[in-house]
């Protein structure tokens, strides 16, 4: 099983970005864990991060029939990019949309989800640990195929 693990703007800035909603892991570190969970469960994996929209749509492209589903943490483009969304549903891969922080309980702005309707799960407010928890979704949605 192959999973595409996306993050978007802003992520690559983790433990230096406001520490308090962010907390202090680096991304460096939220690589780490992520590739050690996987690896543990025989998992392959690809990572990327960009603060670019298009750069976003063109991997979610560009894993059209090369993975068994997608993770995706859009950051700020949550909350804004009809791209994002129309890619994903192009692809049509089985997708676990995640936020560290609870987006829920912060500002009116942050409570749209524009992905959210292509995803068949979200985390949100788990910390980095909604990552390996979005690949135990994506693990069982596949089992269940
Ligand atoms: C975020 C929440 C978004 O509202 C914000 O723009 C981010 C990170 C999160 O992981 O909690 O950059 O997606």
């Amino acid at each position: 099983m192959k999973i595409l693990v996306i993050n978007g703007p802003n992520i690559n800035m983790l433990g230096i970005r406001e520490p308090n909603i962010y907390g202090k892991e680096t991304y460096t570190d939220l690589l780490a864990k992520i590739q050690n969970y996987a690896n543990e469960r025989g998992i392959k994996l690809k990572m990327i991060q960009s603060n670019h929209e298009g750069v976003l749509v063109d991997e979610i492209q560009a894993a059209y029939k090369k993975f068994s589903g997608i993770v995706i943490n859009p950051a700020a483009y949550t909350h804004t990019s009809i791209a994002l969304l129309d890619a994903l549903k192009a692809v049509g891969l089985p997708t676990v949309e995640v936020h560290i922080s609870d987006v829920s309980k912060r500002e009116d702005f942050r409570q749209i989800s524009y992905i959210r309707e292509a995803c068949i799960a979200t985390i949100s407010g788990h910390g980095t640990d909604g990552y390996l928890e979005a690949i135990d979704i994506l693990i069982e949605h596949k089992k269940k195929k």
